[in-house]
């Protein structure tokens, strides 16, 4: 079997909430874990551009989020961990791809007829409004992440598996004029369930109902005591299914504790004592971790330079490929 290359990118936007680590955080870096792999982690700052042009909050969700991956335990000597915006031979790339990808391919990406289709529903003369070549462009910069790389596996949730497909497409036009020289990917579609929020909706920053994963112990605490429950008093047995409560402590639970704690829910536990018991397990699993996220939030020169060391190893790979590519397409 020829050796795998895993790579991922992570959208920088907004600050890691336990929705994040559950459904993205935790399962890449146990997949980062296995043996006879090549990982690539990356920061896609450049796609988080497209939506948010605050440049403050562009730069702080970037530590945060870089921050959460390595105090959770990322091995940046195995994996590759490095910035998007660091490589530049990827927008590069983007370009020279950007030439050779049908303009109706494009025009077929969900996002981008969602927002179309927003725009017409709202009555809008310009169906294109707010739409920014970057939106529309989305799917050939991710196509260049994975391509510059050569990825074998790519996992990624639901809503990126068009992209895949289009990165696959993108290759196979260029490959059948210039020569093979891409690999086609495969999509790994995520199947981690998604973590129920506060109001029993799945944890979203769109939804306010998200936990934080680095808040101290007390906001934690404090922020599971407001996940929503029913008004059933002490002593009442409760249904674990269906409960935020039950599912939110399933997702760090081991098989062992879920099931004892399904019987605390039968025998009648009172709301606050759930919780309490909730909070202890998630806490006692973060504690150390958030010890680590705040020593390196302190220190934000140290993220840099991994990242930095990160990026200087992937652009042993980047430079050398972008050159077969230019030299392939006649601009070298
Ligand atoms: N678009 C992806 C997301 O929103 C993030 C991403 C950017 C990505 N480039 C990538 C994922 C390359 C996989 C491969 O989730």
């Amino acid at each position: 079997m020829t050796r795998q290359t895993w790579l991922t990118g992570i959208t920088t936007s907004g600050t890691p909430h336990l929705g994040n680590y559950v459904g993205a955080i935790r399962p890449a870096i146990e997949a980062s874990r296995v043996e006879g792999r090549d990982g690539y982690y990356f920061l896609a700052d450049y796609h988080a551009l497209i939506k948010n042009q605050d440049p403050e909050r562009l730069r702080r969700s970037r530590t945060e989020i870089a921050a959460a991956w390595l105090a959770l335990g990322l091995d940046t000597d195995r994996a590759m961990f490095y910035r998007q915006s660091d490589i530049p031979e990827i927008p590069e790339l983007a370009w020279i791809l950007t030439c050779s990808t049908a303009k109706g391919l494009m025009n077929r990406a969900h996002a981008y007829k969602g927002v179309v289709q927003a725009n017409v529903e709202d009555g809008s003369a310009e169906p294109d409004r707010g739409i920014s070549m970057g939106l529309f462009s989305y799917p050939i910069l991710m196509s260049a992440d994975i391509l510059m790389f050569g990825a074998t596996h790519v996992p990624v949730g639901r809503d990126q598996v068009q992209h895949l497909e289009m990165a696959r497409d993108i290759a196979q036009r260029f490959n059948h004029h210039y020569g093979e020289h891409f690999v086609l990917p495969e999509v790994v579609v995520d199947e981690a369930p998604l973590l129920a929020g506060l109001d029993g909706r799945k944890m979203s920053k769109s939804y306010e109902n998200t936990i934080p994963l680095f808040a101290t112990s007390k906001q934690l605490r404090k922020s599971i005591m407001k996940i929503i429950t029913n008004s059933l008093e002490p002593g009442v047995p409760k249904d674990p299914e269906g409960s935020a409560l039950f599912e939110i402590h399933r997702s760090f639970a081991s098989e062992a504790q879920s099931a004892d704690f399904r019987q605390a829910f039968r025998d009648g536990i009172a709301w606050g004592d759930a919780k309490q018991r909730l909070f202890e397990l998630v806490d006692g699993q973060l504690a150390e971790p958030r010890e680590r996220y705040a020593a390196l939030m302190a220190n934000p020169g140290e993220i840099d330079a991994v990242l930095a060391s990160g990026a200087e190893r992937a652009r042993e790979a980047s430079r050398p490929f972008l050159a077969r590519i230019r030299e392939a397409v006649g601009v070298a």
